[in-house]
């Protein structure tokens, strides 16, 4: 496994968009993060960290890939969020945009229920597997397509607890 980005590259990119994020919203009002489970939960633990006491969170599970590395198309709802979203400012907080097609349902569902406004956060981006066109306000790192494993991220459900972000060797 060959190393993309270590913690600390990791860490100082997610207080710059933490800062970026505060700065684009009235500071009295509040930010609710809904993290994307199970690949988010590293981002969104170090991304909240990073912002001030008016952020508030939630969690949504999704699935989309079974057990290998290509993208099925199909995303289902494994898990809803506990609280409501209406009339909130709301940011999705997702690992990797990959073809685009989890993070479009997620902004469908997520509309559908009147938040008064509705962003995304996702700290990769791997723009040249894009299937579908999907808005993303806050990308941490753009990268090229290869698979990534770490930082929440998983292959078969391991290595999702590396501190780093590596690529999975060439089969
Ligand atoms: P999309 O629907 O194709 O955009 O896929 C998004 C989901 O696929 C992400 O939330 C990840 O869970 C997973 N995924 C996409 N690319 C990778 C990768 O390189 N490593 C691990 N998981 C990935
Ligand atoms: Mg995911």
């Amino acid at each position: 496994m060959n190393i993309m980005l270590d913690a600390s590259q990791i860490q100082r990119r997610i207080v710059e968009l933490a800062a970026e994020i505060e700065a684009d919203y009235p500071p009295d009002e509040e930010i609710h993060l809904v993290g994307v489970l199970k690949g988010g939960f590293v981002f969104m633990a170090d991304l909240v960290r990073a912002m001030s006491a008016r952020v508030t969170l939630d969690f949504i599970a999704v699935s989309s890939y079974q057990q290998s590395t290509r993208s099925s198309g199909e995303v289902r709802l494994l898990k809803d969020l506990d609280s409501r979203l209406e009339g909130r400012h709301v940011i999705i907080v997702e690992d990797i945009v990959d073809t685009g097609l989890t993070l479009t349902y997620l902004q469908d569902i997520l509309k559908a229920r009147a938040p008064r406004s509705l962003r995304t956060a996702c700290l990769l981006s791997k723009p040249s597997r894009r299937l579908v066109d999907v808005k993303v306000e806050y990308i941490g790192f753009t990268i090229e397509d290869k698979f990534v494993i770490g930082y929440g991220l998983d292959f078969a459900e391991k290595y999702r607890n590396l501190p780093h972000l590596g690529v999975m060797d060439e089969a």
